[in-house]
């Protein structure tokens, strides 16, 4: 590389950079900046962690003199800047002077990034993998306890915290405190690590020092609650300790309350395999006794990728006692943004359709079968996407929680998602629409199209599936008048 400008590196300088916060990317990049325009070529810099000391540091010339006024501008892709602000959070203390490396080397080769087969390109591929999947980890192993904290002095909204305890391997906390935020935006909680803590009272995020174990409560219910759930959705005929450890390595589970229950669960799998009938059944005594303990629970839920998502859970609403339980397949866009369900384009066809039908929406208790929106972006717009039969699956366990507490005497499952979450099943909705199915428990199903399928069609086709939807909801209106004995 040339010397560019005036002002050349002192010739044998030195130059110590220490970091004043382990992820503090822009500092760096304003450091890296500098020293790039003063053609201080990477062996002549040593990075230092934050709070490290030594003689390195002591001997290094620290002073670089500004860049010269017509030093060239630096070039850095977005990629590369991209890459660099996550491999930054990585843990490995050469992080800094490799991307430094990189972005010299970009000055000369902008095409540098692209050779795979370069160990400094594999070194920051394999550390950006290293923090993405630290990052998911904690989005998915977080497990927060309620905390008693003082009502009397802080005003009845305090009295619930929330703290949770998580060991990162990388430098991430920072880094995902905006999930975290929007995820439990209603929720105060502050997740405690050795990195640093992070307190979010509802209203603003601050930042507090490394904490221990010690200083994070242990044991709630729920704990028990996470306990029980994951004793349902535990399914032996399935296991796979490879695929299980993968997933969930060893080293998350010593702050992860459910996982005390896997070595008898893994022992008894053979056993059970035998009796289970579904993974979704658990004994009526440990299901929550409260539908605002499941609307607390399914906010914490990410048992599937769609709880990784960055939407928040929507719980049904409606009269506990209600004899009519609706059952759509999941939020959409405008549910995860109000917090509550068919608010949207689907749920004003389907007040529509009701109001015509005779069904008070008021007197209906109307939820989804999957909690969350899960949906791709597409530019700045979340586009809807279905959930998989093992997402509806997973997703089981709250519905029959909210069904055995509403204990509803009839459920309308709009489409084949509701229909699966409430039968555990492929159900076709033009063989099993508009007659009743025996649920068990003397309740009956009823499955109807979903208004979003009606929304998607026009002309004929949409007039002789309105005509089929209204004769449905007008069964289960019939049916309803039958069972009160009107
Ligand atoms: N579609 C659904 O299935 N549920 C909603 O809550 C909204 C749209």
């Amino acid at each position: 590389m040339t010397t560019r400008g005036k002002l050349k590196p002192r010739l044998g300088a030195f130059y110590a950079v220490q970091l004043p916060e382990a992820d503090d990317f822009a500092f760096w990049r304003e450091r890296a900046r500098g020293l790039v325009q003063c053609d201080v070529p990477p062996d002549r810099i040593a990075w230092i962690e934050p709070g490290a000391t030594g003689s390195l540091f002591a001997s290094g010339d620290t002073r670089l003199s500004p860049p010269p006024s017509d030093a060239r501008a630096v070039r850095a892709s977005k990629a590369f800047v991209q890459a660099a602000q996550t491999a930054m959070c990585h843990s490995d203390p050469d992080r800094f002077g490799l991307l430094y490396r990189l972005l010299w080397r970009l000055q000369g080769n902008p095409r540098a990034l692209e050779d795979r087969a370069d160990a400094d390109v594999r070194r920051l591929d394999e550390f950006i993998r290293q923090v993405r999947r630290d990052m998911h980890k904690m989005r998915a192993f977080v497990r927060f306890r309620l905390v008693p904290t003082d009502a009397d002095a802080l005003g009845p909204e305090a009295a619930e915290h929330y703290v949770a305890w998580f060991e990162p391997e990388h430098h991430i906390l920072r880094a995902n405190a905006g999930f975290f935020v929007r995820r439990f935006a209603n929720m105060r909680w502050s997740i405690l690590t050795p990195q640093g803590s992070l307190h979010w009272d509802g209203d603003a995020l601050c930042e507090g020092p490394p904490a221990q174990k010690a200083d994070a409560p242990a044991g709630d219910a729920m704990e028990e609650l996470w306990r029980r759930y994951y004793a349902s959705i535990f399914n032996p005929a399935r296991l796979k300790i490879g695929a299980m450890l993968k997933e969930m390595p060893r080293k998350y589970w010593k702050n992860m309350p459910e996982t005390a229950l896997i070595a008898d669960l893994v022992a008894g799998a053979q056993g059970r395999e035998a009796t289970m009938i579904d993974a979704g059944a658990i004994a009526p005594e440990d299901r929550p006794d409260s539908l605002s303990a499941i609307d607390k629970a399914i906010h914490m839920c990410r048992r599937c990728p769609i709880g990784e998502l960055e939407t928040r859970a929507v719980m049904g609403e409606g009269p506990q006692d209600a004899d009519l339980m609706i059952v759509g397949e999941q939020p959409g866009d405008q549910e995860d943004l109000a917090g509550r369900p068919f608010v949207g384009p689907a749920g004003h066809l389907l007040d529509e359709h009701l109001e015509q039908a005779g069904i008070d929406r008021a007197a209906t208790y109307v939820t989804n079968g999957v909690k969350h929106f899960k949906f791709v972006m597409r530019g700045k717009r979340r586009l809807h996407q279905s959930p998989t039969a093992k997402e509806i699956d997973t997703c089981r366990w709250w519905i029959e929680d909210e069904r055995a507490l509403v204990k509803p005497k009839l459920v309308l499952a709009l489409g084949a998602s509701a229909a699966r979450s409430m039968l555990g099943r492929t159900v076709s909705i033009s063989r099993e629409r508009g007659r009743a199915h025996g649920l068990g428990d003397g309740s009956e199903l009823w499955i109807t199209a979903h208004p979003s399928y009606l929304l998607r069609l026009d002309g004929a086709g949409r007039e002789e599936q309105e005509r089929l939807f209204d004769a449905d909801l007008a069964a289960v209106a019939g049916r309803l008048a039958e069972l009160a004995g009107r």
